[in-house]
């Protein structure tokens, strides 16, 4: 994606942050049987942190593909053929307002069916099973603990690893969930990720310069959703502006101008960076699966 301008050099997240996070959710990781990954549904690929394979080690995982409501649903469902193809089970929920969640409980015991079993064996089938969420920030990971508990339990904290003591919280008589989700940093090398990640809210905006942010993706909409620009900032997209070209087209659209007559493309920006994280430009899915 280019947005007419040079591209930033590549960010680096901070690895001495990582590592805490990460050594924080691997000690915890000891007292559940299953870990539950929250994905942002419009960019599955770049919400995902590679390293929770490790973490987890053999522990079953569940994926949760959440924000289904501002997501396209037919990518949402490709998302889902294409995890459940690589063995991966899926859950897809809409945490605020509830959708999906209640099938969070026979998702947990269809991925740990074997466990059970087990359990069952030794005479301890009884025993509730344990579950953590684990999620880069700002995914919605407490609105999903809090929506599956039925009650406002866990506090929204962006901080890396499991901040608080351990708690269960208990979903029914066979299901508890670790009471605070540990917080992985989300990983990209790659501008285009970090870009799907500040257009989500997973990292902040600034970090790559919001009128930039803006401009790329005013073009990376104008190629994969035209329409949204249309029905939203009234003009046709011309295919061959940049995106700093469109971003001035679409202040203009609305009005916004500075002194002079020129377009006020810091309040464009804002104002198109909103629009998306509140779902006012539509089911935009950012990522599809990959072709495999
Ligand atoms: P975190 O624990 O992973 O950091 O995320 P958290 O639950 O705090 O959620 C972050 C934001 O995402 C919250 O919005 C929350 O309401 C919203 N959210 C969570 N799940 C969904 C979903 O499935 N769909 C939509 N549309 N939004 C979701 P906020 O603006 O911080 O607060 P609020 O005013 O919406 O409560």
């Amino acid at each position: 994606m280019d947005g007419g301008r040079t591209g930033k050099p590549t960010i680096q997240w901070f690895p001495g942050h990582m590592t805490k996070a990460e050594r924080m959710i691997g000690e915890h990781m000891k007292l559940v049987d299953a870990v539950a990954e929250v994905l942002d549904a419009r960019i599955p690929a770049s919400s995902r942190n590679p390293d929770l394979a490790r973490l987890a080690g053999d522990k079953p995982r569940l994926v949760i593909l959440n924000r289904t409501d501002l997501a396209d649903p037919t990518v949402t469902a490709r998302w889902r053929e294409w995890f459940r193809h690589q063995g991966i089970a899926v859950l897809e929920t809409d945490a605020k307002s509830g959708r999906g969640v209640r099938d969070f409980g026979p998702a947990v015991r269809g991925i740990l069916r074997d466990r059970l079993a087990a359990l069952e064996a030794k005479g301890q089938g009884s025993r509730p099973l344990r579950v953590m969420i684990v999620g880069i920030p700002n995914v919605g990971k407490s609105t999903f603990i809090n929506k599956v508990a039925g009650r406002k339990a866990a506090a929204a904290a962006d901080r890396p690893g499991v901040t608080r003591g351990k708690q269960w919280i208990t979903i029914d008589a066979g299901l508890e969930l670790l009471d605070t989700p540990g917080v992985l940093w989300p990983k990209f090398d790659s501008r285009e990720v970090g870009e799907s990640l500040a257009l989500t809210n997973a990292i902040k905006a600034e970090v790559l310069d919001r009128e930039e942010l803006a401009a790329d993706f005013m073009a990376r909409l104008r190629d994969v959703c035209p329409g949204a620009i249309e029905a939203r900032y009234r003009f046709t997209p011309d295919p061959d502006k940049n995106g700093w070209e469109l971003l001035e087209d679409a202040a203009r659209r609305r009005g916004f101008l500075i002194s002079g007559g020129e377009a006020d493309l810091e309040r464009m920006a804002d104002v198109l960076l909103g629009e998306y994280r509140d779902g006012k430009l539509g089911r935009i899915s950012l990522e599809a699966p990959p072709k495999d």
